[in-house]
């Protein structure tokens, strides 16, 4: 069974701000931090390491069939293994983020690793965890109470990413970004928040402010859960 209090769901697109702030938040509460988009670029990885391509489903598939993915929830231990390989700047790589959208757009293995991402959640030594990804708001854990959209305009969101990318073309950068969302929300809409789904628009606001708006809402929907809330 999925105990849905144990996940604090944010999701939103690529440049949003959610990887470093969810982390930001998991180290802040004392929770643990679950990046679901390193799952799937591990995944990737592994489908192009085998020399197949990811718009090729079957191939995808049976990558996901024997996915050794060693993951932990420490958000101050971003290392990602397949197996043995340390793989946790190779899933950074412009190959991987052109061929992760093709990984992502197989239902089967979307639903192998959102119960993948529930049993680590349940099985987690920590009282809660930030799980941030794309559709864990609707899909992996619609009935979490604390369920956030982390939103930035689309020219905020590429010029942060190319800040991050330092050394790649900043207009490529932007180009890239915007594809692989096209690309991603015909198979999740990570642009518009479900109903009881809070919203977070980051753009006028700074990395600390953005944190502070994230771990507002959170105390707001606990206190809520908990029924002690009188507004
Ligand atoms: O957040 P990111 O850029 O690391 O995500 C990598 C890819 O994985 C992205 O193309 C979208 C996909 N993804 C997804 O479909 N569902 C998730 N829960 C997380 C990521």
């Amino acid at each position: 069974m999925t105990d849905v209090h144990r996940f604090i769901a944010i999701d939103g697109p690529a440049g949003s701000g959610k990887s470093s702030v969810s982390k930001a938040v998991a180290r802040r509460l004392g929770f643990g931090y679950l990046d679901t988009g390193a799952a799937y670029r591990a995944l990737a990885w592994h489908v192009l390491e085998s020399g197949a391509d990811t718009a090729d489903a079957e191939a995808v598939r049976r990558a996901a069939s024997d996915f050794p993915l060693v993951q932990r929830l420490d958000p101050d231990d971003r290392r990602v293994l397949v197996g043995e390989v340390d793989v946790t700047d190779a899933i950074r790589e412009p190959r991987v983020s052109s061929a992760v959208s093709g990984v992502a757009r197989v239902p089967e293995v979307r639903a192998q690793v959102n119960d993948m991402f529930r049993r680590v959640v349940a099985e987690a030594e920590y009282p809660a965890v930030v799980v941030e990804g794309r559709d864990i708001t609707t899909v992996v854990a619609p009935d979490a109470p604390v369920r956030i959209l982390l939103t930035a305009a689309p020219e905020v969101r590429a010029a942060r990413r190319a800040a991050e990318l330092a050394g790649e073309n900043a207009a490529a950068v932007a180009e890239a970004l915007h594809k692989r969302d096209a690309s991603d929300s015909s198979v999740v809409d990570f642009l518009n928040a479900a109903p009881g789904v809070d919203v977070v628009d980051s753009t006028e606001l700074d990395f600390a402010q953005t944190i502070d708006a994230v771990l507002s809402v959170i105390a707001r929907r606990r206190s809520v859960e908990r029924g002690t809330d009188n507004g």
